[in-house]
């Protein structure tokens, strides 16, 4: 989403509320998992795009992205230099193309949002291979410090950390990784986007509470080289202007009194925060698999 400031107090939600936006987070990873199966040089966006939409009002769901605010597809599909909502249509993906995917379903009239960067194929080089790494690196880190933040603004200043850490270690000409500009994450529930913002980086306003029942999003999204960006004809698609490739992971996270459970993950982030320190909640649904 875009940075409108959310400045309402966030809708908290109850552990059986928690439990159905669990079976809607895991049935989008599912539809993720099944994306990156049918990912190949020659696929079309658009048959991605109709895939997700048949796996999703198969299994009981609706999309949430379509018509959203006249949004035209179930998935956004943003291809190298694209950053975000690029829409889906008859463009081919090639070898090396770094493509970014971002869907989300309701279930039960609950919200799920996540999205997973791609290389088709063979990468193009190490800085294709670093932007998809640190990107997702990002998120998980941003992810780590919400189980100890006391406020929702210290998941950007972490992310921001990690970013700078990520720059500071890069080999010599390797490409600077920069925010999307004007660009974060957000709170969810019975709707996509609620507040609070959450940014992917430090700001002066440290956000609200972290409380369980508190369910966002959080949502890097990387650039090699300035951030700068423009908006495509379209209306929609999110541009790198200065030359760059980008990346997008995105899961929903909800914080709950016994820890953070992540929603659109296989494994509700058990293996991911494990290896941060962190320790998931309980899964109410069980699942057992790897996260992405
Ligand atoms: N996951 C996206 C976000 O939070 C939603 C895409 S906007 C849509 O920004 F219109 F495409 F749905
Ligand atoms: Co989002």
């Amino acid at each position: 989403m875009s940075s409108r400031v959310r400045r309402e107090r966030p809708e908290l939600k109850t552990p059986e509320q928690i439990a159905i936006m669990r079976r809607s987070g895991a049935l989008l990873s599912e539809v993720h998992d099944m994306l990156a199966r049918e990912l190949r040089p020659g696929i079309t966006t658009g048959r991605l795009d109709a895939l997700a939409e048949e796996m999703i009002r198969d299994r009981g769901a609706t999309p949430n992205f379509l018509g959203y605010q006249g949004y035209p597809a179930t998935l956004c599909i943003s291809v190298n230099e694209e950053v975000v909502h690029g829409i889906p249509g008859d463009r081919e993906l090639l070898d090396g193309d770094i493509v970014s995917i971002d869907g989300g379903c309701i279930l039960q009239g609950w919200h799920s949002d996540a999205a997973r960067t791609h290389i088709v194929g063979t990468p193009r080089g190490a800085d294709d291979e670093r932007l998809v790494e640190v990107t997702r690196e990002a998120m998980w880190t941003g992810i780590a410090a919400l189980a100890s933040a006391g406020r929702v603004g210290e998941v950007g200043a972490a992310i921001e950390d990690l970013v700078d850490a990520a720059n500071d270690a890069a080999p010599a000409g390797a490409a600077e990784l920069t925010h999307l500009e004007g660009f974060g994450g957000h709170g969810i529930g019975r709707a996509m986007h609620q507040a609070p913002d959450v940014m992917n980086y430090r700001t002066r306003d440290r956000g609200p509470k972290v409380v369980p029942g508190l369910c966002v999003c959080i949502e890097p999204m990387l650039i090699q080289g300035p951030g700068d960006w423009r908006m495509l004809e379209d209306d929609w698609t999110v541009v790198a202007t200065r030359g760059g490739r980008a990346a997008h992971w995105e899961h929903s996270i909800a914080v709950t009194a016994d820890g953070l459970l992540v929603l659109t993950a296989a494994d509700g982030g058990a293996a991911e925060l494990s290896a941060r320190g962190v320790t998931a909640a309980r899964d109410p649904i069980g699942a057992a698999g790897a996260s992405a």
